[in-house]
């Protein structure tokens, strides 16, 4: 019965993207052949639900585990794992966008999600209204979700617990397998996974390409999110952005970001005018374009202020992302951020600056309360400062130029969590702060009342 059903699948598949029933009876690639030769939707298969009218959609003991599913773009799918029957439990979920009315990209939301436990290494303090996500570095000791991408190095990290809120996924390439591992299961709280998934067409994926409609100053130009090396997951170079809308994004932006990823964005500026000197800048002014894990419950601690978390908040395990001042991790640290509502714009003293990402290994999906949107991850805007090369605002030499900027104004650490500012928690010797660019620092420092002490720059 089975053999039946995945002979006809596959051959189906052989006969080519054609999407549609043929009339002859042969189902498409996303379609489910019934016996009776009718065709349904692929995610009829063992959904507890008679659509073929002659079972062969529902065999004994199925799962709709162990399949590849393709689908119609402007169609939404379906599945759901309920308890496991026997342990461990093992199910890969393989979800293909075979190109022109297949998709070129998924889509897969998860509606709800509760794989074992989720032991966090820490407890969150900011407990928040969606109950804050646990904490970050844990670990998963019933089980857990992995997602891999065909064409990327797969990056081990896991989630597991229990999540209340959606999340979305958005991949990178075209295909998806979503691997559940499960050792233990509680009476009380067995396996429970839902997910809803739809094929998108890269043309309709402007918030991450942008392109006709695109928002922002990009216009309907396409954003330049630089080519990934080969080899990484996320790894990319961005050169002369002085010409085109550079945007860093975290890696499968605008949804989730995989875990125990790290990125690396190397951004460079060749081309200077005669008589000028070049600075790169990194900024996001929308709090909708910075989610990093577990900022959401901070962004409810005050709706019209705004916060950051950086410096020693970010913990070791929590999501990270780091900013350097020149091309390599050896060069200073200008930021160490770990999320918040925005990032203040933060500029290299010369044409190369290098950013890192790192997410932890284990976490459990985020759980947004439901008027928040889900986890989006975080999409930066590049822009290239020219100066003039005799003018005074950039610092010349490494040594030079070191601002000590202190906090005064009294309640401002407890309003916004110790932010303030690109770089004044981790203060002194480190507050190179925005960047020895004194503009760009007194910008910062104005929106967060302080008082600022900055020695002239010197000729
Ligand atoms: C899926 O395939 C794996 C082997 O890759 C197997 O161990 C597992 O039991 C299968 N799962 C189900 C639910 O059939
Ligand atoms: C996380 O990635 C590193 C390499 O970047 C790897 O050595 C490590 O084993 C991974 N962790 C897990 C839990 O897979
Ligand atoms: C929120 O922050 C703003 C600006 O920092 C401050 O004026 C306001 O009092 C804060 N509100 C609350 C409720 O803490």
């Amino acid at each position: 019965m089975w053999l039946v059903v995945v002979l006809a699948a596959l051959g189906a598949r052989g006969a080519g993207g054609a999407a549609g029933a043929g009339a002859g009876g042969a189902c498409g690639v996303a379609e489910l052949a019934c016996r009776s030769g009718r065709c349904v939707a692929p995610d009829a298969y063992c959904d507890g639900r008679q659509q073929c009218g002659d079972g062969s959609d529902e065999p004994p003991g199925c799962s709709p585990c162990n399949r590849t599913y393709y689908g119609l773009v402007g169609r939404g799918y379906e599945l759901a794992l309920g308890a496991a029957p026997r342990l461990p439990f093992l199910c890969h979920l393989t979800f293909t966008a075979g190109g022109g009315a297949l998709g070129d990209l998924l889509q897969l939301g998860i509606e709800q999600f509760r794989v074992g436990r989720y032991m966090g290494a820490e407890a969150d303090g900011a407990g928040g209204a969606g109950g804050g996500a646990g904490g970050a570095g844990g670990e998963c000791p019933d089980g857990y979700v992995q997602l891999a991408e065909l064409g990327r190095p797969f990056t081990g990290g896991s989630w597991c617990g229990e999540a209340a809120g959606p999340a979305l996924y958005y991949s990178e390439t075209a295909t998806v397998t979503l691997s559940l591992r499960l050792y233990r299961q509680s009476a009380a709280k067995p396996l429970a996974l839902k997910l809803r998934y739809r094929y998108l067409s890269a043309r309709s994926a402007v918030v991450r390409l942008g392109g006709a409609g695109g928002e922002g100053a990009g216009g309907a130009a396409a954003l330049e999110r630089g080519a990934v090396a080969p080899g990484t997951y996320c790894t990319r170079t961005f050169d002369e952005c002085h010409r085109r809308a550079c945007r860093v994004q975290s890696p499968n932006y605008p949804g989730l970001y995989p875990r125990n990823v790290t990125c690396y964005w190397a951004l460079r500026q060749r081309a200077v005018p005669a008589c000028k000197h070049a600075m790169l800048q990194v900024r996001q002014d929308h709090a909708h374009k910075v989610q990093i894990k577990r900022s959401i419950a901070m962004a409810s601690v005050n709706k019209t202020g705004r916060a950051v978390a950086a410096w020693r908040e970010c913990t070791p395990e929590r999501d990270r992302l780091i900013v350097y001042d020149g091309g390599s991790t050896d060069d200073p640290v200008l930021l160490t951020y770990c999320g918040g509502d925005w990032l203040p714009p933060v500029t290299s003293r010369g044409p190369d600056m290098l950013l890192a990402f790192h997410s932890s290994p284990y976490s459990a999906p985020p759980r947004a309360a439901p008027p928040l949107a889900p986890l989006r991850g975080f999409e930066l805007d590049v822009a290239v400062v020219f100066a003039d090369s005799d003018s005074l605002e950039y610092a010349r030499e490494p040594r030079r130029c070191e601002f000590h900027v202190k906090a005064t104004s009294p309640g401002d650490e407890e309003a916004a969590g110790g932010a303030a500012g690109a770089g004044v928690p981790g203060a002194r010797g480190r507050a190179r702060a925005a960047g020895g660019h004194p503009r760009a620092a007194a910008h910062a420092a104005a929106q967060h009342h302080l008082h600022l002490d900055l020695p002239r720059p010197t000729r």
